[in-house]
């Protein structure tokens, strides 16, 4: 077990009607001119923006808004934002949607405040000094940058997608109300699900010999959880406590609880993912599904004895002969698990061809943004990853 530092500054503000408190908490935490930054849409045609905005006026607090953030959000807006606070004197930044958004607000948030170019934050070439405060309406469980320190924006000059990791993004608050997400479209809620297990499988096969007990029993949970939730969701799309359980675990799949004592995680799959987001623009969630049977089945002989309890204690694997027979049910267990919520389970499903020359490229790009430091329960070189995209078609 390792030592470790765990820091959840973000009041949660949860359930049905909690959406109507959005222009108390600003004032709250001292916000009086707003950026209201959304999406391609779905908040004007949900009702979602107007609520927001009669909660606002009734707090008193002025706004002005941007919408236009994609999947995969862009730098390109993010500098748009940038410039219409500054022109418009905003104190508080409030985004309404889901992780692009939050994400794209966060790097609107560094740039006011530490000005220059806010890429230079995810090219390695600054460290941000500050950020505007930010409070997040969630409007789909998935990325759980609600509470996280990290924000991950694409830059369109090239298709390279990086994130910036740093605790003066973090929310001060979060109004999750699970009703939101009932208009999301079944393909939306099973992306987020794959991304939420996932957040919590980078920390579970985090390569460390001996890992804290009531962690990993708090993964476990969550994961069965998410994963009968998801299921749940499939037939019935209007169940709220399953609509509630996702919700819930998106912020705490990633907030940090699952890593404790465990170190930093693996994040082999999120990272060879970012490139294909960088790069093709596929939806998060389902890419890392497409690519996650193909790792497993890499790494699993580096940690047979993690992958198997992992089959045993999420996916109810019944105990094989030995640890690797066990472990290879479980990889089986979860791409079967994938399917039954119509998440890919290859690259092909994802609707990539990849050429060798891609696969390569893929590879370099990965490698430079990890900067040779990629995985925990099997350390990956340029070659290993290109391997897994190659394996993965
Ligand atoms: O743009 P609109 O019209 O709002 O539609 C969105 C978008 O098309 C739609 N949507 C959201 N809420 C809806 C809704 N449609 C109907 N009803 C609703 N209530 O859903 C689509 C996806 O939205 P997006 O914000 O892209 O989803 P997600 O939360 O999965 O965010 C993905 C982004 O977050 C990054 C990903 O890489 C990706 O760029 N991540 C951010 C992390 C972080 N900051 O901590 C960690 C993650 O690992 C991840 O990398
Ligand atoms: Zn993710």
């Amino acid at each position: 077990m390792l030592n470790f530092q765990y820091y959840t500054p973000t009041r949660v503000v949860f359930g049905k009607g909690t959406l109507d408190q959005v222009g108390e908490q600003v004032r709250a935490f001292g916000g009086t001119k707003v950026l209201i930054h959304y999406g391609g849409g779905s908040v004007k045609r949900t009702g979602v923006l107007d609520r927001v905005k009669a909660s606002l006026e009734a707090a008193g607090i002025g706004y002005t808004e941007l919408g236009g953030v994609v999947p995969n959000p862009r730098v390109g807006l993010v500098r748009e934002g940038i410039a219409l606070c500054e022109k418009e004197g905003v104190d508080f930044l409030l985004p309404v949607g889901g992780g692009s958004v939050i994400d794209s607000a966060k790097a609107i948030g560094y740039g006011v405040a530490c000005g220059g170019d806010v890429w230079d934050f995810y090219d390695f070439k600054r460290t941000p000094t500050g950020c505007l405060p930010i409070g997040a309406v969630l409007t789909i469980a998935a990325a759980g940058s609600e509470m996280s320190d990290s924000s991950v924006i694409t830059n369109e000059n090239g298709g390279i997608k990086r994130g910036c990791n740093n605790d003066l993004c973090r929310c001060k608050f979060a109004i999750m109300d699970p009703e939101l997400t009932m208009t999301l479209p079944d393909y939306q809620t099973a992306c987020g699900c794959a991304d939420i297990l996932m957040h919590t499988m980078e920390r579970y096969f985090n390569g460390q010999p001996e890992s804290m007990a009531l962690t990993d029993a708090m993964a476990e949970a969550l994961m069965r959880t998410v994963i009968d939730a998801s299921r749940a969701l499939v037939k019935e799309p209007g169940n709220y406590a399953a609509r509630a359980d996702v919700m819930w675990a998106s912020s705490l799949s990633h907030n940090g609880l699952t890593a404790c004592g465990g170190g930093k995680g693996d994040w082999a799959c999120h990272r060879l993912e970012h490139e294909l987001g960088g790069m093709f623009d596929v939806a998060h969630g389902a890419g890392l599904a497409a690519i996650w049977g193909t790792w497993a089945r890499y790494v699993l002989p580096a940690c047979p004895g993690r992958f198997a309890r992992f089959a045993v204690n999420v996916l109810g694997v019944e105990p094989q002969g030995d640890n690797t027979a066990t472990a290879l049910k479980g990889v089986e267990a979860m791409e079967e698990f994938y399917r039954e919520i119509k998440m890919p389970t290859s690259l092909r499903e994802l609707g990539l061809e990849l050429t060798e020359t891609q696969v390569l490229e893929l590879a370099e790009k990965c490698d430079i943004a990890t900067r040779g430091n990629l995985g925990a329960a099997k350390h990956l070189t340029r070659e290993d990853m290109a391997e897994i995209y190659r394996r993965a078609r």
